[in-house]
């Protein structure tokens, strides 16, 4: 039996392979891939293919491509992976610096997923917690064309449109408001491409006028529906569009997860209609197929409430807006007060010590070991706490809009996020009027009580004292 054929039946036995029906391998055989090469791929018995759909328009810098391997080694050797929740790294910053500079001015922020769907969630999540805190909670349904395509995942596909991936799941999806697509393949003979899709605006328009109060975004795959068929549109109707959003009072979600880096002209779809959406999603080529990883740009305008101290009453931190990529799993998710260094007046509590954690660490249910002291008591049990009273991260506001307090048993991450607490703090609406008490007060997210912490050196040298 050849290679081939051995590693076919080894699949069979054991994987789904994605958008397939799997009874067509009873005919059409697999393809086992042994190695790659630039656009080359080979399989076990030496046979090369041309990778004309780039591993689904992943990749575009080539297989194994020697500079990228090489960077990826380096990174190994130095740091695989840590969470975002509480901490930080030099390559997140500086993509995160460069996909902000390459984009439209505006779109300032970056959050991250791990694959296009994911992304798409992330965005119409983000919109969706805007409203709700900026008081309309009615906001909450979502536009999208008729044809489109955002992903495989319960919301993203709610917002698409091809009936292949979605009827059979129709009685799990939002409910969605569904305008004619402008493709252009569909224009009437002698009708150029900008006068059709000046013309099929009519109906978004008539929608956004009808149901503006109850819509929170409309989504769009910029000039390209691509699982739709390739169907294209004029840039004109993303003007019209983004004028008509700004208008009603609607966000608008370009996924540029297919068209972004390039695929139609220039960088981003965006750049032809000379507008700049309140969320760019983009995800395919961002890691030149190396990993799966998606990036949801927003601008300072479209997450600002989601930052506001009174909200964070309601949803605690941004974080809790999608979990990110391997992380946010074990993170430091405990609230307790931590041990600012002598002198540090701690707020008076029955019993209470200055300085001290306020509850005893949590012990996990005998007969069950807890994960290894990391982060502290368990950090599954952090993550039940996490869940019970809303997760909250460094610098994030806490529950009760305060801001939460590091773990005392880590002395290591309670210094460094010394420097992440006055940082966060700087900008809290409420952080003058805790400042001339010495402290700030944190909230424990298991009890929901209150804690204080103590910041060294006072918040930041420009807090003012209201006195
Ligand atoms: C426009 C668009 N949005 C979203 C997605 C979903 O991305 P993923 O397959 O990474 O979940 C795709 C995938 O093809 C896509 O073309």
């Amino acid at each position: 039996m050849s290679l081939n054929r051995e590693w076919m039946q080894r699949d069979l036995a054991v994987l789904w392979h994605p958008c397939t029906q799997m009874k067509d391998h009873e005919q059409l055989p697999l393809v086992p891939i042994r190695r790659g090469e630039g656009v080359w791929l080979e399989d076990f018995d030496g046979k090369r293919y041309l990778d004309a759909v780039s591993s689904w328009w992943v990749n575009v810098f080539g297989h194994a491509n020697p500079r990228i391997n090489q960077r990826i080694k380096d990174q190994l050797d130095q740091l695989e992976h840590v969470i975002l929740a509480g901490f930080t790294h030099q390559p997140v910053i500086e993509l995160s610096e460069r996909l902000v500079a390459m984009t439209p001015a505006g779109l300032d922020h970056v959050f991250y997923a791990d694959n296009g769907s994911s992304c798409i969630e992330v965005a119409l999540k983000m919109s969706f917690h805007y409203w709700l805190n900026r008081g309309q909670p009615q906001k909450k349904r979502f536009v999208t064309l008729t044809n489109s395509y955002h992903g495989e995942t319960v919301a993203a596909m709610s917002v698409g449109d091809v009936a292949l991936f979605t009827e059979t799941y129709r009685a799990l999806l939002l409910d969605t408001l569904k305008v004619p697509s402008p493709d252009c393949f569909l224009r009437p003979e002698g009708t150029s491409w900008e006068a059709h899709s000046r013309a099929m605006f009519a109906h978004m328009e008539q929608a956004l006028a009808e149901h503006h109060r109850e819509i929170a975004a409309v989504i769009v795959e910029p000039l390209i529906q691509g699982a739709g068929g390739m169907r294209m549109y004029h840039p004109i109707y993303l003007k019209l569009l983004r004028e008509a959003c700004d208008r009603y009072g609607v966000h608008l979600i370009h996924d540029e997860i297919a068209v972004g880096f390039g695929r139609t002209g220039t960088l981003f779809a965006c750049e032809q209609a000379g507008i700049r959406p309140d969320f760019l999603c983009l995800s395919k080529a961002l890691t030149g197929g190396y990993l799966p990883l998606a990036a949801c740009l927003t601008t300072e305008d479209s997450t600002r409430p989601l930052r506001r101290l009174l909200d964070a009453a309601r949803l605690p931190s941004l974080a809790q807006l999608h979990r990110q990529p391997a992380g946010l799993r074990g993170g430091p998710r405990h609230t307790r007060h931590f041990r600012a260094g002598p002198g540090d007046r701690a707020q008076p509590s029955a019993g209470r010590t200055h300085g001290q954690c306020h509850r005893p660490p949590r012990r996990p249910p005998p007969g069950r070991r807890g994960p290894p002291d990391r982060h502290g008591a368990g950090h599954r049990d952090g993550r039940r706490q996490g869940q019970q009273g809303g997760l909250s991260v460094a610098g994030a506001p806490g529950p009760e809009g305060l801001p939460a307090c590091a773990d005392p048993r880590r002395p290591a991450a309670a210094a460094g996020q010394r420097g992440v607490f006055p940082a966060a703090l700087r900008d809290h609406p409420r952080a003058d009027r805790f400042s001339r008490r010495g402290g700030h007060r944190g909230i424990d997210l298991a009890t929901r009580e209150a804690v204080s912490i103590s910041v060294p050196g006072g918040l930041h040298p420009n807090h003012r004292d209201p006195g």
